[in-house]
C-alpha cells in the first residue's frame, strides 16, 4: 500500500516519515473499522500488530494495548448505555485523602492488577473485588474512579435508575447485561448503594424475588474474571447479604474522618497550586477543627472552597482598588461558623 508519507520527497526541508510510523498509520483505518463493525478477531490481530510495532520504543504502551484488546473469542458487545456510564476519570489516587490502611490496600490491589499475568502463572488470581463502606461524603465514589484512573482502564458506573426495575425480574436481566459487558475487557465496575441490590437474604422477608437477585449476584461475582475490578459501595454494610460480603477480597472502610485526615485534605485544597499561586494553608487548622466542616470530607472540601472563593473575590476587589491582599491576611468567616482568627503565614 502506498501512502502520502512514503511518496514524500526525501530531500528538502520535509523529513521522511519513519517506516514503522507509516506501518502504524496504515493500521488505523482497519482498526477503526474493526472496532466499528464489532470484528473482535480482526481487532485483536491489528492491536497485536500495532503493539509489536511500538514494542521497542514504548514497551509499557505496547503492554497496555495488549492488555486492553478484546480477549480471545469474546464478542464485542456495545455498552448497555441505559444501564451504565462508561467514564475515564481524571482524578488520581493522590487526590483522594485516605487513611493509611486504605492507601495500603489500594496500592496492593493496583500492584496485583498490574501483574495479573505474572500471578496467573502462579495460579493466583489478583485481588479484584472491593467493598467500600462508610457514611456519605468520605470519598467512596471518588476512590472507585481514582482506581480506574490509576489502572488506566474504563470506569463503568451502573445507573440505578435503569438497573433497579419495578419488575424485579428485569433487575436480574439488567445485572446480567452489566456483568456480561464488563467481562469483555479490563475495567472497574462500580455498583453504588450496593445494599439495595445485595440484600441480606435473611431479612428479605417474603420478597422471594429479592433473594433471587442476591443469589444471582453471588453467582455473577464468583464467575467474574480477574480483569474486572468490581468496586461496590454502601453506607450500610450490615444490610448486605453475609455470603455476598464474604466474596470481597478487599474491604475498605472510609469512616468519619479524623482531624488528621481533615487537616491533610485542607492542606491540599488550600495549597498554592489550587489557589492561583496564593498560599491559604494558614486556614487549614481552623477548618480541620471546625465541627461542621468536619462532618465529612465533602464538608471539609466545601469549607476550603468557600475560603478560596472569598479570597479570590477579595483579591479581585483589592486589585481593582490598587491594594494587595496578602496570603491569609483577610479574616474570613466560614459559611457556617465563627469568624476564623487572623492567621499569619
Ligand atoms: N477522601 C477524600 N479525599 C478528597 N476529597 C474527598 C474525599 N472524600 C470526599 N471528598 C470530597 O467530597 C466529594 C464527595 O465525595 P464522594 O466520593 O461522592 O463520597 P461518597 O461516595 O463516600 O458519598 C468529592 O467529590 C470530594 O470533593
Ligand atoms: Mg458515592
Amino acid at each position: 500500500m502506498s501512502t502520502e508519507a512514503e511518496t514524500q520527497p526525501s530531500t528538502g526541508s520535509r523529513k521522511r516519515t519513519p517506516s514503522y510510523v507509516v506501518q502504524l498509520l496504515q493500521r488505523l483505518p482497519p482498526l477503526v473499522d474493526a472496532a466499528r463493525w464489532g470484528q473482535a478477531q480482526r481487532l485483536t490481530q491489528l492491536t497485536d500488530e500495532v503493539a509489536s510495532l511500538i514494542e521497542g520504543s514504548s514497551p509499557s504502551l505496547a503492554r497496555k494495548l495488549r492488555a486492553s484488546r478484546p480477549l480471545n473469542g469474546t464478542r464485542i458487545i456495545p455498552p448497555p448505555t441505559d444501564l451504565l456510564d462508561v467514564l475515564q476519570p481524571a482524578i488520581g489516587l493522590d487526590d483522594v485523602v485516605l487513611p493509611e490502611v486504605a492507601r495500603d490496600s489500594c496500592a496492593a490491589l493496583i500492584e496485583e492488577q498490574q501483574n495479573r499475568e505474572a500471578l496467573a502463572a502462579w495460579n493466583v488470581p489478583p485481588c479484584h473485588k472491593i467493598l467500600l463502606s462508610g457514611p456519605p461524603g468520605n470519598g467512596k465514589t471518588m476512590l472507585a474512579g481514582a482506581l480506574a484512573n490509576a489502572l488506566d482502564i474504563p470506569f463503568l458506573v451502573a445507573r440505578y435508575g435503569g438497573l433497579v426495575d419495578s419488575y424485579l425480574g428485569n433487575t436480574g436481566k439488567n445485572l446480567d447485561k452489566i456483568f456480561e459487558f464488563a467481562a469483555s475487557g479490563p475495567c472497574v465496575l462500580f455498583l453504588d448503594e450496593f445494599d439495595s441490590i445485595g440484600v441480606n437474604r435473611a431479612k428479605a422477608g417474603d420478597v422471594g424475588e429479592l433473594r433471587r437477585i442476591t443469589n444471582q449476584l453471588l453467582l455473577m461475582v464468583d464467575r467474574m474474571p480477574p480483569h474486572v475490578v468490581l468496586v461496590c459501595a454502601t453506607n450500610q454494610p450490615q444490610l448486605v447479604d453475609d455470603a455476598l460480603r464474604r466474596r470481597f477480597d478487599t474491604r475498605i472502610e472510609l469512616g468519619d474522618p479524623s482531624p488528621e485526615l481533615r487537616m491533610r485534605l485542607a492542606m491540599k485544597e488550600l495549597a498554592p497550586n489550587r489557589c492561583n499561586g496564593t498560599d491559604l494553608r494558614g486556614y487549614a487548622s481552623a477548618i480541620a477543627a471546625d465541627p461542621q466542616a468536619g462532618v465529612n470530607l465533602d464538608a471539609t472540601s466545601k469549607a476550603c472552597m468557600a475560603i478560596r472563593r472569598r479570597h479570590a473575590l477579595e483579591s479581585l476587589a483589592a486589585a481593582q482598588s490598587g491594594e494587595t491582599v496578602a496570603s491569609g491576611q483577610a479574616t474570613h468567616q466560614l459559611p457556617f461558623g465563627p469568624p476564623l482568627p487572623h492567621v499569619a503565614l
